[in-house]
């Protein structure tokens, strides 16, 4: 992660927005792959702000959520400063064991509290972006005091070494994993580019506010389908990520940097093929599955993708009715 320190101008803002922006699209990835590679219900923290006991994978899910909240704020400021926000992200790790990632997690935490906290403004520049920074930065802290706090239990539990789940070759042969993982892309992809859109069209919370709605869907199906890949045996992917001789995942690309469409026609019309081309995956696997909680999971996921190509569809007629809307 770069550093920036002082902010005299509108560009150096615009640069400290991005630098963050690049970090918290990387956490929201990170965190939810740390969860959905650790079993459910077994690890067990006190949380020193919920004050209650807390499956770990469950608050590291919430925080991974947080961390997308942040990436769709940075958008936005960034976008109505004239700015373009980023789409790259800084690396992705996973470790092979629970532990290394928590650590990990909390390292993170540590260093983007630094970077939003050491922002020096010129005096009287950009006072809500600098209060907008200092209020982010204390969700940090929290999620910094949280995974130390699962990581304090782990220790106490003995469960320094306890590892992640891990495909395993059986497992990842199987046609119907493959088609999953596919299907994850695309998912993927598309909850980002609809947040894309979100971030270009917030001036207006009517186009907006719908493709939110899209994107969060698309967000729910990636989250679903990690848990159904650990019950066929394997385990959500780091994409694109070289594998060192320690087992240890690195990714500088897990979601595409670049997303079609600039303007409103332009990114409705992208948004169409690829809700059938993601449809037309899930209506394949669901062929290749017989009766179970999975198949019948992935028709509600087919379901709400069809929903959105209606909703789609509708948007983009009514946006080419009416002459001169951009
Ligand atoms: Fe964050
Ligand atoms: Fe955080
Ligand atoms: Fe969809």
């Amino acid at each position: 992660m770069e550093k920036i320190e002082r902010i005299n101008t509108q560009e150096d803002a615009i640069k400290l927005l991005n630098i963050a922006l690049e970090h918290e699209w990387a956490v929201s990835f990170e965190y939810t792959i740390h969860a959905y590679s650790m079993p459910k219900a077994k690890f067990w923290y006190e949380d020193p702000v919920m004050k209650m006991k807390t499956d770990a994978r469950a608050q590291t899910i919430q925080i991974g959520i947080d961390e997308m909240y942040h990436s769709l704020q940075l958008g936005i400021i960034i976008t109505q400063m004239g700015g373009t926000p980023s789409f790259k992200t800084d690396e992705v790790m996973r470790f092979p064991k629970i532990m290394d990632n928590l650590k990990r997690d909390k390292m993170t935490e540590d260093m983007v509290t630094s970077l939003y906290q050491s922002a020096e403004f010129k005096e009287g520049a950009f006072p809500k972006i600098q209060n907008m920074i200092l209020n982010i930065s204390y969700d940090e802290v929290r999620h910094s005091d949280q995974f130390a706090a699962m990581m304090d239990a782990m220790k106490k539990e003995g469960a320094e070494n306890a590892l992640c789940f891990q495909s395993s070759p059986e497992s990842t042969e199987k046609e119907e994993v493959q088609r999953l993982h596919e299907i994850m892309r695309m998912e993927n992809e598309l909850l980002h580019r609809y947040l894309k859109y979100v971030i270009l069209f917030s001036e207006h919370q009517d186009l907006s506010q719908r493709l939110f709605k899209n994107s969060i869907d698309h967000m729910r199906h990636w989250d679903k389908n990690s848990g159904i890949l650990i019950k066929m045996g394997d385990v959500v992917q780091v994409e694109n990520a070289e594998t060192d001789s320690e087992g240890v995942e690195k990714s500088l690309k897990p979601m595409p940097d670049l997303y079609p469409g600039d303007n409103r026609l332009s990114a409705l019309e992208t948004l169409i093929p690829a809700e059938e081309a993601l449809t037309a995956k899930y209506e394949k696997l669901i062929t290749l599955l017989k009766d179970s909680d999975i198949k019948e999971q992935l028709k509600l996921h087919l379901g709400q993708n069809r929903e959105h190509i209606f909703t789609q569809e509708w948007l983009l007629q009514n946006a080419r009715k009416i002459k001169g809307i951009e």
